[in-house]
């Protein structure tokens, strides 16, 4: 069987490279079962401003077009924090996503049968919870002109961020979210503030619209965004798709991922539009930052990372066999009791990010007899 793809690495910081060493034993034990990727590696972030200035090269930013395809880790540290805006980190992240036009960002909230105890609700109201926040990711106010500080001739300063959208752009991502929720359980929530903002309206009628013309069969509800927060807590089973802007993403996400208990357990994955072949550019990355403060301890969860190989191996490689598996086998890890630090509760083994992959080889080893 020849080489399914390749896949470009991009690491970055803190425990960013130790997680993704868990993805590249993962993707060892697929080709020995001859199921092969060819794997190459850059530097994003913090990694790449020490070693180039900047925190995404040109030169990495046309292999990550070419390739098409990135598997993400983490970006950032408290070094890098004092650096002007265009040399931050997350400015490598952006441009990666910006580049690639990777507008929908798909969030899963996925509560595991053995770590229910672990969420900051009551367990029943978390119990068996499966919903997916849909992040539009290239628009809105993170790119939106004009934008920036400048300085007022009476003294003092004025700053500007821009929220914008098209109809274009609130229309193909509202058509990503009415696609998956058609292969879950029917039901697309849109959210926004159309109370106050002119961009809500507008993504409030486009949704409605494009549900009208060619969605019937789902069902659509519309929600403030302060609302959606809330419910979110209150009643978090009562959704199935999330369909919202990128910066009410990025808050509701951060929600949602709490909802299960760990951020080290949630991955995400970032689509393009297909190409006439049905290809589209994607990156994965976990939800999880680069969490300096435990970094280079071998101590960081590696489930949120593979989470996201596995979405990546369902998402780019049509590979829903073997994406099922290895979430499976993460699942049946958890079930024997095996927790890293951010996990940990009485009467669990701890173990660390290798030991948690060794673990995960293991029940997959099993999987095959
Ligand atoms: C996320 C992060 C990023 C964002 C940062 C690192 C730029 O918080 O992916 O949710 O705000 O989008
Ligand atoms: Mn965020």
């Amino acid at each position: 069987m020849p080489e399914i793809g390749r896949i470009l690495f991009l690491p970055g910081d803190g425990i960013g490279p130790e997680v993704m060493e868990e993805v590249r034993r993962v993707i060892g034990w697929l080709g020995r079962r001859r199921l092969e990727f060819a794997v190459e590696e850059d530097l994003v972030g913090g990694a790449a401003q020490d070693a180039h200035g900047v925190p995404l090269t040109d030169a990495t930013m046309a292999r990550a077009l070419e390739i098409g395809t990135v598997m993400f880790g983490a970006v950032g540290g408290p070094r890098y924090d004092d650096l002007p805006f265009a040399q931050k980190p997350e400015r490598g992240l952006l441009r990666l996503r910006k580049d690639m036009d990777l507008f929908a960002n798909l969030r899963p909230a996925i509560v595991f049968p053995a770590l229910a105890d672990a969420s900051s609700l009551k367990r029943e109201l978390v119990e068996g919870l499966d919903i997916l926040i849909l992040r539009e990711l290239t628009g809105g106010v993170y790119f939106g002109e004009p934008r920036g500080i400048e300085d007022l001739p009476e003294g003092g300063q004025r700053a500007v961020d821009t929220q914008v959208y098209t109809t274009a752009e609130i229309e193909r991502v509202a058509r990503v979210g009415f696609e998956l929720a058609g292969k879950r359980r029917g039901k697309v929530t849109s959210v926004e503030k159309a109370n106050v903002m002119h961009t809500g309206v507008l993504w409030r009628r486009t949704v409605q619209a494009l549900h009208d013309r060619e969605y019937g069969d789902v069902e659509l509800d519309h929600l403030y965004a302060d609302n959606c927060a809330m419910q979110l807590v209150r009643q978090p089973k009562q959704f199935d798709v999330i369909v919202t802007d990128n910066l009410f993403g990025d808050l509701l996400s951060d929600c949602a991922a709490m909802l299960t208990g760990s951020l080290g357990m949630l991955p995400s994955a970032s689509l393009g539009a297909p190409d006439a072949a049905g290809r589209r550019k994607a990156m994965y990355e976990p939800v999880h930052g680069s969490a300096p403060d435990i970094a280079g301890q071998g101590i960081a969860n590696p489930i949120a990372c593979l989470m996201s190989f596995a979405m990546l191996l369902r998402y780019s490689f049509d590979q829903a066999a073997e994406a099922d598996r290895l979430e499976r086998a993460i699942a049946s890890v958890l079930e024997q009791g095996h927790r890293t630090a951010d996990v940990m509760q009485d009467g669990m083994t701890r173990v660390s990010t290798s030991g948690m992959g060794d673990a995960i080889l293991k029940e997959l080893d099993r999987s095959i007899g």
